[in-house]
């Protein structure tokens, strides 16, 4: 579910909000890798499954609205921040294609594979540099 509104305008919000999807995606994924590692091939599918279900409605879904709402209004509010925004909005797009890629490679090897192993991680790495980019950059006055 997106969350909308307000919470994403105030800093503390929208941080909260980061950090809790964050160490949310980060425990679905230590849990995978944790599965692979150890080649319990069945369960890491499902791990799997559920950590693209929860890149989707939450993070993907986070970032779709800022896209939508959020960033459009800040470059009416502060044009000086529109190369920044751009960048973000970038990240989002990164999110979206690596979640798909995952996605069709599920489809198509009905296992995880390595390579999904790594995209995840990925996934968690650009996400961490994206709020951080966010909350420090945002939010001036
Ligand atoms: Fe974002
Ligand atoms: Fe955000």
């Amino acid at each position: 579910m997106a969350i909308t509104g307000p919470a994403l305008r105030h800093l503390d919000s929208h941080r909260s909000i980061h950090q809790g999807a964050y160490a949310e995606a980060r425990d679905i994924t230590d849990v995978m890798n944790r599965l692979f590692y150890d080649n319990r091939m069945e369960d890491c599918l499902k791990a799997a499954n559920a950590l693209v279900e929860y890149w989707e409605t939450r993070v993907i879904a986070h970032a779709d609205t800022e896209d939508e709402g959020f960033y459009k209004e800040l470059l009416e509010k502060k044009p000086e921040l529109t190369k920044e925004i751009h960048m973000f909005s970038r990240d989002h797009d990164l999110f979206r294609k690596i979640v798909a890629d995952i996605k069709e490679e599920i489809s198509e090897e009905e296992k995880v594979t390595k390579n999904m192993v790594n995209q995840f991680n990925a996934l968690l790495i650009i996400k961490k540099h994206h709020n951080k980019g966010e909350e420090e950059n945002l939010f001036t006055e």
